[in-house]
């Protein structure tokens, strides 16, 4: 007898469980390898049922609290959509804005414009909320997490990271889904994947970057970072996830040479990040402008993807973008498959 939807889906998240039993979704490495997987098989069972999944309300009595230091279209809209779907309850919540000004410093004299400790915010918001997600990413490279770290110390409930400095891992987990579908199955395994920095006249921060590397390297891709001198990715977050490439078979090039890297590449991932030297970015991005990625750059490749919103002329030419490489429409979409699979992982 063919088993139910609701047997699959019960079944896929019992098979996420016996891989990840945290309930930290941080830098995106927590599930391991063989939860990755498990959790994917969830995202792809979600996206192909989602109207019937959204029928039998799974989530139905659980709340969310999404809190934004940070402007969002595509993750404040996917997860409300994937809690809703599931028969959850979204909480929207402005940082610092429609909510009091946050202070995340220990020991501070609050006599200035803070006015409420994530001491108190983030037990507050478990107390209601069965899941909280956060998203702040500063504009300075922050090794140290602050306002994430925080939140996952002071924080009963389980937490999602919706991006912070080093790291977007609802972005990672669609990413892996992308490639997955591009790689022709449920596999990218040993594809050529490239991630090319791209000029932007703003210095970003790495979380993109980082994930795209931590999710190439758990799907066990051939993986070609390509980045001009002086735009190296943080060297021990990429130590860390290096340790993976045993475990998936994955081949980590790091190169100068953005050609060699998109030559015969699945998927041609186009990226801004920060000049090592933050206060030389400006000058430093001007002087790479032919890094732009264009017709040339994806003639042998396959497959564009950008985490979106992606500025059009500067990063990739419109070209590309409105060609017939460009997936990054579909990647986007992948956002709410993966983050209803974190949910029902945690809550079902
Ligand atoms: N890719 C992404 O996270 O988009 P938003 O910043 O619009 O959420």
């Amino acid at each position: 007898m063919t088993p139910t939807l609701e047997t699959r889906l019960y079944e896929a998240v019992a098979r996420v469980r016996t891989h990840w039993r945290g309930s930290r979704l941080i830098d995106g490495l927590e599930p391991g390898v063989d939860g990755t997987r498990a959790l994917l098989d969830v995202a792809r069972i979600y996206r192909a049922n989602r109207l019937e999944i959204g029928r039998m309300r799974p989530l139905l009595g659980r709340a969310v609290a999404g809190l934004f230091f940070d402007p969002s279209l595509r993750t404040h809209t996917s997860m409300e959509v994937a809690t809703g779907r599931c028969g959850g309850h979204f909480v929207y919540l402005q940082g610092g804005e429609a909510t009091w000004k946050m202070e995340f410093d220990e020991g501070v004299v609050m006599n200035g414009n803070t006015a409420e400790h994530v001491k108190e915010a983030a037990p507050v918001l478990s107390s209601y909320a069965d899941v909280l997600a956060v998203r702040a990413f500063p504009r300075t490279h922050n090794r140290d997490e602050t306002v994430i770290r925080a939140f996952s110390r002071y924080a009963g409930a389980p937490l999602i990271n919706l991006e912070s400095a080093l790291a977007h891992p609802c972005q990672g987990l669609a990413d892996q889904l992308t490639m997955a579908d591009l790689g022709g199955g449920n596999s990218f395994q040993g594809k050529k994947i490239c991630l090319t920095w791209a000029p932007h006249p703003k210095p970003l921060p790495q979380a993109v970057p980082l994930s795209v590397v931590r999710a190439a390297i758990l799907g066990g891709a051939d993986l070609h970072v390509a980045a001009p001198v002086g735009f190296d990715l943080d060297a021990e977050e990429m130590d860390r996830v290096a340790g993976f490439a045993a475990d998936t078979g994955a081949k980590l090039t790091l190169t100068r040479n953005q050609a060699e890297a998109t030559k015969g590449a699945l998927v041609v991932y186009a990226k801004g990040w920060a000049a090592e030297d933050r206060d030389a970015h400006a000058a430093l991005a001007a002087e790479h402008g032919n890094w732009t990625v264009g017709d040339e750059a994806m003639r042998t490749a396959t497959a564009f993807l950008h985490c979106l919103p992606v500025r059009r002329n500067v990063i990739v030419t419109d070209s590309v973008l409105d060609g017939p490489k460009s997936r990054v429409i579909p990647q986007a979409a992948n956002r709410e498959p993966v983050q209803a699979a974190v949910l029902l992982s945690w809550l079902l």
